[in-house]
């Protein structure tokens, strides 16, 4: 067992995703399509789901086995579980942790951000797809109105949590939506991120036409508001950042589909059903919670997660555009990994 392990490309494993929950309280139809996550949809049955102990256990397992410094909590929607600012209490405990930070759709922050941030919260990333408020009724599908996220938005800043934005930019969806979103944040103290929509999953009907590149995002915010590349925040990191000329305000674009960064991809994902998940893509999961459940040790489980990571070599996006069409290989959906 080492700390510094490597997978088959030499990757080390940097940061964990925990998901807590495969339900969300929206049905983005790119994510989770309500004709598909409907009221006959089956979500995992609460035995299958980790207790927040045994998420807590699982998580120092992956400190001691890895040297992980940072966490983010993910779904579905992550404030749909009880109690997960016990959760995060649990972490912030956890010594060799110094960054948790949650993604969320931010409509249950208003109810917590400020007990999410007592308890040792860092950061947050609310999910914002557009400013037109018929448009994000639509896209949700839930009829919730932007309000509800500008309020999720205020109260992350007001409570003291480093606050960044997502949205996800799907050509006939919201390509029109980049400026007005650019604009309006420009100033706000929070860092927007545009998502290239990716091929997560098998429901929602991705095809390549759909993705607005990087390239094309950059023109458009460019011809308005001339931006600039900085550097990266840290190796590995998945958002390009650009700052705008005139000011020093930041906005990073996410272009896993036409630049894809496997190469330094660090991060492993355990689901809500204790897998774990070693890209975004992979078609299951590795079982840790049954393994757990069934009394293995810690040094055994530690084991287990070593040997997975070293025996890791996914590079789905990096491959993606090589076989045009992958989207009949079974996929985890987004809402069962958070991301
Ligand atoms: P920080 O840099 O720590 O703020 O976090 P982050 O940008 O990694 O977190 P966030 O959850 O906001 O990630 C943004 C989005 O990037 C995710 O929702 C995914 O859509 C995408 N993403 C994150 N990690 C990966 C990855 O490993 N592979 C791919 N293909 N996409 C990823
Ligand atoms: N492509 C890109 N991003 C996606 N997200 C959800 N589904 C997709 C997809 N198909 C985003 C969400 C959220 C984050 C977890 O991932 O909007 O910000
Ligand atoms: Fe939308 Fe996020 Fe819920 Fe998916 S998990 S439906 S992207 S809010
Ligand atoms: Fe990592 Fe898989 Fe994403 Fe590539 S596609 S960056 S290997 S999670």
């Amino acid at each position: 067992m080492s700390v510094h392990m490597k997978d088959r490309l030499g990757r080390p494993l940097r940061d964990l995703r925990i998901s807590v929950t495969d339900r969300c309280n929206l049905r983005c139809r790119y994510c989770m399509p309500p004709e598909v996550f409907d009221k006959d949809f089956k979500f995992l049955p609460r035995t299958d789901v980790l207790t927040l102990e045994e998420i807590a256990h699982l998580t120092r397992l992956f400190v001691r086995a890895a040297g992980i410094k940072k966490l983010r909590i993910t779904g579905g929607e992550p404030l749909m579980r009880q109690n997960v600012s016990h959760l995060i209490t649990l972490l912030n405990e956890i010594e060799g942790i110094d960054d948790i930070a949650m993604t969320t759709n931010g409509i249950l922050l208003p109810k917590h951000a400020k007990t999410l941030k007592a308890v040792g919260l860092k950061r947050v990333t609310i999910s914002l797809d557009c400013l037109n408020d018929e448009k994000f009724r639509y896209i949700n599908g839930r009829n919730i109105g932007v309000d509800e996220v500008l309020k999720g938005i205020e109260s992350a800043k007001e409570a003291g949590l480093e606050t960044k934005l997502n949205m996800v930019v799907k050509r006939g969806m919201n390509e029109k939506d980049i400026l007005p979103m650019a604009r309006y944040f420009k100033d706000s103290g929070v860092i927007l991120r545009f998502i290239e929509y990716m091929d997560v999953g098998n429901s929602n009907g991705w095809k390549l036409d759909h993705v607005v590149s990087k390239k094309e995002i950059f023109s458009i915010i460019n011809k308005e508001m001339p931006i600039v590349p900085i550097d990266a925040n840290y190796k590995g990191e998945v958002a390009t950042r650009f700052k705008y000329k005139d000011d020093d305000n930041e906005i990073g674009i996410i272009s896993s589909v036409t630049d894809a960064f496997c190469s330094s991809c660090s991060r492993a994902r355990l689901s809500a059903d204790g897998k774990l998940v070693t890209c975004l893509f992979a078609s299951d999961g590795h079982d840790l919670r049954d393994f757990l459940r069934s009394g293995a040790t810690d040094k055994e489980i530690m084991d287990r997660i070593t040997s997975i990571w070293e025996g890791r070599s996914d590079r789905y996006s990096e491959d993606r555009l090589k076989h045009t069409n992958k989207n009949h290989i079974k996929k985890i959906e987004m809402s069962h990994i958070g991301g």
